[in-house]
């Protein structure tokens, strides 16, 4: 009847930008993330009241956000064959502005403690499946340290499982940068809409995953780290041609990306990435990343993060932690 769960963003290596299905929220491609071990949501999911009701850091949600969330409240009772309407308590820790999209640890988190309110046991896949019909991104944070999104063709075989891959840290760069940017979702209908690339992209990002697999597979962080940084500048390359051209990244944003240039041309391996906004990642050995998050200073707060766990349930709340 009532649960928490707890969940972190992740940050793809290959990005996921585009539906082929809205509603199912199956991608184009795979993609390929980390799981941070900072920054957290933690939602509770407590059955009973008249309506279902969502307050998000203390505030009772309203518009947009909120029917998100009962629509997904409506998935899972669907699901349980239950009509019960839940309270959804949801903090997310996350500084405001931090640049870490809330709505895959959302998701994850809101996933685990609603289909474990209402009475579902959910196998790995099918809880990473779940999450997905709340946010495509969300799959993956439901998957310890590192997860592959495998595109699918349906709702059944499109979810995110673990994947090998060395250890690594990315140092979080959060680059102020004026107005709020054109959100994931609406920025992907426009690129499918307008861009003249769109056509080009699922399969070069497919030839990339394939590509970043098996660099994960052999351990081997040099090619990830330059396939990283490759596939982010293809995203951003593809959204600046549609019309009107969207630009996530802003001057800093390139600034950051020539400094982590120079750490490598000064011996110092590092990579950058950045999802739909100006904010830089940067991935690094665990030996490197102090001096990765020292030279990135100058152009915003940075935070290092290593691999994470994907979603789990909280052990105070009712079940059992994962
Ligand atoms: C640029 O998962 O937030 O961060 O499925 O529409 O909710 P929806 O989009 P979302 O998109 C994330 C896009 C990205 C790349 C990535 O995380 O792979």
């Amino acid at each position: 009847m009532r649960a928490t769960a707890i969940a972190h963003p992740n940050i793809a290596l290959i990005k996921y930008w585009g539906k082929r299905d809205e509603d199912l929220i199956l991608p184009v491609a795979g993609s390929l993330s980390m799981t941070l071990d900072t920054v957290a949501t933690r939602t509770t999911v407590t059955l009973g009241g008249e309506r279902d009701t969502f307050t998000l850091n203390g505030e009772a949600a309203q518009g947009g956000s909120a029917s998100k969330v009962f629509r997904f409240l409506d998935r899972v009772r669907s699901l349980a064959g239950s009509h019960t309407p839940a309270a959804v308590v949801s903090h997310n820790d996350a500084p405001t502005a931090a640049g870490l999209a809330s709505s895959a640890s959302g998701f994850a988190a809101l996933a685990l403690a609603a289909s474990t309110a209402y009475g579902l046991e959910l196998t790995p896949r099918e809880l990473s499946r779940l999450a997905r019909r709340g946010s495509g991104s969300a799959c993956r944070s439901t998957v310890d340290r590192f997860a592959v999104w495998h595109a699918g063709t349906d709702d059944e075989t499109s979810y995110a499982e673990q994947i090998d891959a060395p250890d690594m840290r990315m140092i979080v760069c959060e680059i102020n940068a004026g107005p709020k940017a054109v959100s994931s979702r609406d920025g992907m209908l426009l690129t499918r809409d307008t861009s003249p690339f769109y056509t080009e992209w699922a399969p070069s990002t497919e030839r990339a995953l394939e590509r970043m697999i098996a660099a994960c597979q052999a351990g081997d962080f040099t090619r990830i780290g330059e396939l990283t940084e490759l596939h982010a500048m293809r995203m951003h390359a593809l959204t600046m041609t549609t019309e009107p051209p969207l630009r996530y990244l802003a001057p800093a944003s390139f600034a950051a990306f020539d400094a982590i240039a120079k750490l490598r041309a000064d011996g110092v391996e590092a990579y950058g990435t950045a999802d739909a906004g100006p904010n830089v990642v940067a991935i690094s050995r665990p030996a490197d990343a102090e001096r990765v998050a020292a030279a990135l200073s100058e152009f915003g707060k940075t935070h290092i993060a290593a691999p994470g766990r994907g979603a789990y349930l909280a052990a105070d709340g009712s079940g059992e932690a994962a």
